[in-house]
């Protein structure tokens, strides 16, 4: 049970702890529980569930059931999270269990905190056999919120699913938890603390990430718009983990005044707010960027730090946009890209914007599934140096996951770039410039997303049923409305590295004119289901690039929702966020 658990795992007592021989390890009788198979990015339950029983202890257990022994016997393995309540309980939990099985080091940021691309460059630094995130990425934290624990490899990506599908199986075999008797780890002091032949090091949780930052971009070109006093910067880290990392990388190191940062203080609870840097939920800082005389430049990041928003003046960059304008500025304005991307790549319901990047450039090009782990073969293979997708993930293979604060670090690049030769006073090139400037050259991709989140599973799963027949059905060349078909499917992606395969990755339906309408259901929600509705189309035409992308979209939308009968299978009349 728990508490015999609990009991072992914060024990205090006086025996069988630091002995240099070893460390005193018990075994702990545990039974399989239900459901702890991981999604599109970790496990992820209410914090409730996590802290029953031996919920964590037995994933954790089968992590190690699952892991060949030289994967982590004696190896290093780094730990941390985004600052969410339940967060340092099971820091305790994993550190203990992990010395059961005969890990020799954990490497921890201080108070248990590092952002998820942080915990990705410390393993990459360190040359870590893996890492463990504590995080629930964006969604709410608190004791009625969401808890989630995520596995990363040794160079510094998410676990293939190869991986979780083995932990999966594990936890319903389970009955042994291997925990060492040791206290609890002073998670607030720097320093490494020895126990026999285990050890923890407390580590500072910017220190790394920020060296490999500094060796990607250039930090004089940043600072130099950053302190001009016509372009007003603004941070929103909605208190949750890049609070940690927002004032000695923007303040301290580029410049920007302390009063740039939003919300930059991490809390367990993020402030009874919804962690997510999107136009719904970062509403505080979309009010002040549309508000009169608003600042140049705004940009949130999420509960783990791997998201990124960008705004600029009244604008609103789309993630999908953003990655492709990234790409095409990379290699004029960050160091990182010097010699040109080596390849460029997208989730499948991202626009088609990167495409016409990586058209124009010359540049290899992927299209993957949802989900960031489906980027790092390419990158271990040299084949990718810039990825996005449309659901706030920009990043590039400087690390293995999304980054949220080089994604905002590589705007301002592009953006001082573009002003590094302006006189003092002179007009600034603005965020909003530099995408219809991109517009201009490469077309519009017009975009949005419509969520349907926590609808019930059983009308939801039915609708994706019902489209997959329709899919089965459909033939190139029929119409829909005003648009033909190109075609239809559900997207099976083959890894060109490894030539893995998977399947049922959402159902498109992709029209002659380029225009494509994409359903999945979210693999990151913890109640329900959350349907996601992608709609997009091209527009060459620089004359009609100023429409408001929902009123351009309108008739696909409709036609979105009348293929699928989406009101009928989920009883919803409206989205609740609209991206
Ligand atoms: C996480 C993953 C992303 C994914 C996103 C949305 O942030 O890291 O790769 O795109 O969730 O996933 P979902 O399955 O909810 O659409
Ligand atoms: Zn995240």
């Amino acid at each position: 049970c728990f508490s015999s658990i609990k009991a072992s795992l914060s024990s205090s007592s006086s025996t069988a702890i630091a002995e240099p021989e070893g460390i005193k390890i018990n075994s702990i009788p545990t039974k399989p529980i239900e459901g702890q198979k991981t999604g599109t990015s970790g496990l992820r339950k209410k914090a409730k569930v996590f802290m029953q029983e031996n919920y964590l202890a037995n994933w954790i257990q089968a992590l190690f059931n699952s892991l060949p022994p030289e994967d982590y016997k004696n190896g290093l393995l780094v730990l941390g999270g985004d600052g969410r309540y339940f967060n340092r309980e099971a820091a305790q939990i994993i550190i203990k269990i992990a010395a059961g099985n005969g890990v020799g080091k954990v490497l921890v940021g201080k108070e248990g905190i590092l952002s998820t691309p942080a915990v990705s460059a410390v393993i990459r630094n360190r040359k870590a056999n893996g890492g463990f995130i504590m995080s629930a990425s964006h969604n709410p934290g608190g004791p009625e919120y969401d808890w989630g624990i995520k596995f990363n490899y040794d160079s510094g990506q998410p676990a293939p699913e190869s991986i979780t599908d083995k932990i999966y199986g594990n936890t319903l075999s389970i009955n042994e938890i291997k925990v060492a008797d040791i206290p609890d780890v002073d998670l607030s002091r720097l320093g490494v603390t020895k126990y026999g032949n285990f050890s923890v090091e407390v580590v500072d949780p910017v220190s790394d990430y920020l060296e490999l930052l500094e060796s990607v971009f250039d930090f004089q070109l940043i600072r130099s718009l950053l302190s001009r006093s016509n372009f007003r910067f603004i941070f929103d880290a909605m208190h949750a983990v890049t609070g940690a990392y927002a004032k000695p990388i923007f303040v301290d190191k580029l410049g920007a005044s302390l009063d740039s940062i939003l919300n930059g203080v991490p809390l367990e609870d993020f402030g009874h707010g919804h962690p997510d840097p999107n136009l719904t939920y970062a509403k505080e800082l979309v009010d002040i960027m549309y508000g009169e005389n608003g600042p140049d430049f705004g940009a949130a990041s999420d509960g783990d730090g791997d998201r990124n928003m960008i705004l600029g003046q009244n604008f609103f960059v789309t993630p999908s946009d953003s990655v492709a304008i990234i790409a095409a500025n990379a290699q004029e304005a960050i160091p990182y890209f010097h010699s040109g991307p080596k390849g460029l790549a997208r989730s499948m319901p991202t626009s088609g914007a990167l495409d016409c990047v990586a058209e124009k450039l010359n540049l290899p090009f992927f299209e993957v599934p949802t989900g960031w782990k489906f980027f790092g073969n390419l990158m271990d293979a040299g084949k990718l140096s810039i990825c996005g997708e449309e659901s706030f993930g920009t990043g590039s293979d400087h690390i293995r996951e999304k980054d949220g604060i080089w994604a905002v670090l590589a705007w301002i690049s592009i953006i001082a770039y573009r002003n590094k030769d302006k006189k003092l006073g002179e007009k600034l090139v603005s965020v909003c410039d530099v995408v219809k400037e991109h517009w201009a050259t490469y077309g519009r991709n017009f975009f949005s997303r419509y969520d349907y989140e926590e609808c019930e599973s059983e009308g939801a799963n039915k609708m994706i049923e019902y489209l997959r027949d329709l899919v089965s059905k459909s033939k190139p060349g029929e119409k829909y409305g005003s648009y033909t078909l190109q075609f239809a499917d559900d997207f099976k992606y083959t890894d060109p590295v490894d030539g893995s395969v998977v399947s049922k990755q959402g159902v498109r339906f992709i029209f002659t004119d380029g225009s494509r309408i994409i359903y999945r259901l979210s693999g990151t929600g913890s109640a329900g289901a959350t349907v996601r509705v992608y709609i997009e189309q091209f527009e060459p035409d620089v004359s009609k690039h100023d429409v408001d992308a929902q009123t351009a979209l309108k008739p696909l939308i409709d036609l979105a929702l009348s293929i699928s009968k989406l009101k009928d299978f989920t009883g919803r009349e409206k989205p609740t966020v609209i991206t």
